[in-house]
């Protein structure tokens, strides 16, 4: 037994059927693969539709933005657009992206360090719900913008409340010196400027602290320096009306334990529930992750003057960046029934892009399998396709979705 078997049961939406092999959502794998070619990246409607169910039942009155950076394909937005969500941008496309898809925009949010007086402009035109203004510079330059254009630019600070947290360095973004948001020693004097300034109107404070967050600790922590803050403006007598908690949560890529969606609420409403304030979220993985997979195929199998075998995929780090970029384990299973089940041993798993780091796995404990064999990249559906790059002149894979037990192209690969 080679612990995909265990994997694969931890995995929700993903079954094993003994004739057909790997199904997502009860759509056969290798069908789509033989009809759509490798690489493909296949994203569930129905398992997205799942979790924001689930995740709304356990937020309650706590509103919830997607984070469109996670995974923009349309029919996701529209979906989750349509199922009361809201959203989260960081650029003027997310924005377009989220509009067209039919996000209200006094449900929209906008974040980032680097919005261009462009992009405030097509917010504040659109109507957008809040803007999470990361700097004081930031601000100066919303305030003249709104200013002219007769409009006031709801505002929210973003806290950086200096804490760890993250899976990865690379995605931490709360300790002081991180480029994200207002050191928090800084936020009550700035906020109480800016009630002052022209074409500002103060609504509250966001914070987002990292991603892939595995424990909740430091949401407690942010969250407390969250409640200290909001208590200072309310002392100074300063209008303060929303708390943005971010997002973050993780999910377990191998099968590791996650807090559960009832348990982080429960962190916000511990200490943010008796204000009075209107609360909300900003997940982008815990949504989408699972709801995404890359499908691929083995190119070669290299044994030979090798320490260990070595399977050349037809996917590579232009298709799926994580594994390179942040050294991130995503599990790796056969579509084959017979595979999952057959004799393991420590296998490594490439991509054929020239670099080094082009590396999905080291000696992950895999089946023998031969060229032309499938293999599923799970939890691939968050910064997944979003990320990827034609790197190598290699085309991008296209996208299929699965809704009901059928699937539809989402998007066409390119040609080359
Ligand atoms: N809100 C803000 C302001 C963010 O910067 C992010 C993610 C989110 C919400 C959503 O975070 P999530 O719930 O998805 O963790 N590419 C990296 C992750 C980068 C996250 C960037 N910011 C990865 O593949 O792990």
């Amino acid at each position: 037994m080679s612990g995909l078997a265990d994997l694969l049961a931890a995995k929700s939406g993903l079954r094993m059927h003994a004739r057909d092999g790997l199904e997502f959502d009860g759509v056969p794998l290798r069908a789509l693969a033989e009809t759509q070619g490798t690489p493909l990246y296949v994203h569930s409607l129905d398992t997205l539709r799942r979790r924001f169910g689930a995740l709304r039942a356990a937020m309650g009155p706590i509103a919830i933005h997607y984070a469109l950076k996670a995974n923009a394909t349309p029919a996701f937005l529209s979906a989750l657009a349509a199922d009361g969500a809201g959203a989260d941008v960081v650029s003027g496309g997310e924005l377009a992206a989220a509009l067209e898809a039919g996000f209200p925009p006094e449900r929209i949010v906008f974040s980032g360090v680097g919005k261009t007086a462009r992009e405030l402009a097509a917010a504040l035109e659109a109507g957008i719900g809040q803007i999470n203004v990361e700097s004081p510079e930031e601000l100066t330059e919303l305030s003249a913008i709104a200013a002219h254009l007769g409009r006031a630019a709801p505002v929210a600070l973003r806290v950086n409340p200096d804490i760890e947290a993250g899976a990865h360095d690379k995605i931490a973004t709360g300790r002081r010196g991180d480029k994200f948001g207002i050191p928090h020693d800084m936020v009550a004097d700035l906020y109480a400027g800016a009630a002052r300034l022209p074409g500002i109107a103060m609504r509250g404070l966001a914070m987002h602290i990292g991603s892939q967050i595995l424990s909740l600790g430091p949401y407690r922590a942010a969250y407390a320096r969250l409640a200290a803050l909001a208590a200072e403006l309310r002392g100074r007598g300063l209008p303060i009306a929303a708390l943005d908690c971010g997002g973050g949560l993780g999910i377990g890529y191998a099968g590791e334990p996650a807090p559960l969606p009832e348990a982080w609420a429960g962190a916000i409403r511990g200490a943010l529930g008796d204000l009075g304030l209107d609360l909300a979220i900003e997940p982008g993985r815990w949504l989408a992750a699972p709801a995404g997979l890359l499908l691929t195929r083995v190119i070669r199998t290299r044994r030979a003057g090798m320490e260990r075998p070595m399977l050349v995929l037809d996917a590579g780090m232009n298709d799926l960046l994580r594994p390179a970029l942040y050294g991130a384990w995503h599990a790796i299973l056969p579509l084959d029934p017979v595979a999952l089940r057959a004799p393991a041993e420590p296998t490594d798993v490439v991509g054929p892009v020239c670099e080094s780091s082009d590396v999905f796995a080291r000696e992950r404990s895999l089946p023998a399998l031969e060229p032309g064999a499938l293999v599923a990249i799970l939890d691939a559906g968050a910064y997944g396709a979003v990320m990827a790059s034609t790197y190598n002149a290699r085309p991008l894979a296209p996208q299929m979705v699965i809704e009901a037990g059928a699937a539809r192209p989402a998007r066409a690969g390119q040609e080359r």
